[in-house]
């Protein structure tokens, strides 16, 4: 299977977004009748050896492309990366314990909410001082002992920022990956749970996945309802209730993809490629666009940059979609515009992005 466009246009969406075309062309044929079983897979039984076979080919798909050791349980859930948010507090910030935040983007600031109505919250780094245009350096950041965990976000896909290095902790370390996840390599001994909403690498919106040690499940409280508590769902192997079981299907595909791609290092490095062509057109026109980032923390998935003028912001919407291009208009809360180039994004997309940035710079 190779990455190809056919009649589809550049989708540059921070997300839902890009999906490999393979797996999109299995995906139309398995809503049809999934595995010669004369029924498409949102048809299926969520409790039928259709779904079974789903299931685990999923976890095991999962496990391989992360190289995700057998002391990690493997969830599908649901509710978004938000619910994860509220979810990851009721689980492990107990009464009277404390928990390490570092704030660098939107949705930092929605978790840090949302855990401060389960318990108390330590800032460990506030990044709205400086707009939120880099991820901390170890000393930058204040943790206080003791604390339950820290929680952090590997990829700000509104900022365009991205945490090079995992940040030191005593205490577990809980990541949003939503953004980033198996876009590079993990290193398992640095976390103890990670979280990542399925629709920018994974697969369709609504489904998360939720990569956690399973010592952590030790300490989720029996008061949660069942359907909050990860060790609860983790007994059932995500199926407490029914799950989402297209997403997890075609999460599952997508990890077939990535393997069939050469996993994450081959990955890894063509999206090193992809985001170099974009950021080198970028720079080499800095009298007419300026990128967000400090250069230190550049994300490789989503590029923030403006142009001189907001006009010219607007101009550029414009012409990019005579020639193909959509979604590339920036977030509310930044304005300007961003490239969103997930790992389903192909390689000559960035290529003609580039080209349309240089053209565009020079007519105006
Ligand atoms: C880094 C990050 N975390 C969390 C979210 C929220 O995800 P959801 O809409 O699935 O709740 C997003 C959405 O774009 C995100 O980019």
């Amino acid at each position: 299977m190779t990455t190809t466009t056919t009649d589809r246009i550049l989708n540059f969406s921070a997300g839902p977004a890009t999906l490999p075309e393979p797996v999109l062309r299995q995906a139309q044929s398995d809503l049809w009748n999934i595995a010669n079983s004369g029924i498409g897979i949102c048809e299926h039984s969520h409790r039928g050896p259709v779904f079974d076979n789903v299931l685990k080919e999923a976890v095991a798909d999962c496990r391989a492309v992360g190289t995700i050791p057998d002391d990690f349980e493997i969830l599908f859930l649901q509710g978004g990366a938000t619910l994860q948010f509220a979810m990851l507090a009721m689980n492990f910030l107990g009464e009277g314990e404390v928990a390490n935040y570092l704030n660098t983007g939107v949705w930092t600031t929605k978790s840090i909410k949302e855990a401060k109505k389960i318990g108390n919250v330590n800032i460990a780094f506030e990044g709205s001082a400086c707009n939120f245009d880099h991820c901390p350096a170890d000393d930058e950041i204040h943790l206080v002992d003791d604390a339950s965990y820290l929680h952090y976000c590997t990829n700000n896909t509104i900022y365009g920022t991205r945490f090079v290095n995992v940040p030191s902790s005593n205490a577990p370390i809980i990541c949003d990956m939503s953004s980033d996840i198996f876009s590079r390599a993990i290193d398992w001994s640095k976390f103890d749970m990670v979280y990542a909403g399925a629709q920018k690498n994974l697969g369709p919106s609504g489904t998360v996945l939720v990569i956690i040690r399973k010592s952590m499940l030790e300490k989720c409280p029996d008061t949660l309802p069942v359907t909050l508590n990860y060790s609860a769902i983790a007994a059932k192997g995500s199926r407490l209730n029914t799950p989402p079981t297209f997403g997890i299907y075609l999460m599952g595909q997508v990890f077939k993809w990535i393997l069939e791609e050469g996993g994450l290092q081959e990955i890894e490095a063509r999206n090193e490629h992809k985001a170099d062509i974009i950021y080198h057109a970028l720079d080499s026109n800095s009298d007419f666009y300026t990128t967000f980032a400090r250069d230190c923390c550049r994300s490789r998935m989503n590029i923030s940059f403006k142009t001189k003028a907001p006009e010219f912001d607007a101009l550029f919407l414009e012409e990019s979609a005579t020639q193909g291009m959509s979604g590339l208009k920036g977030h509310r809360d930044l304005g300007g515009l961003r490239a969103s180039v997930y790992n389903a994004f192909p390689v000559e997309g960035c290529e003609r992005f580039a080209e349309f940035l240089k053209t565009f710079a020079a007519a105006h």
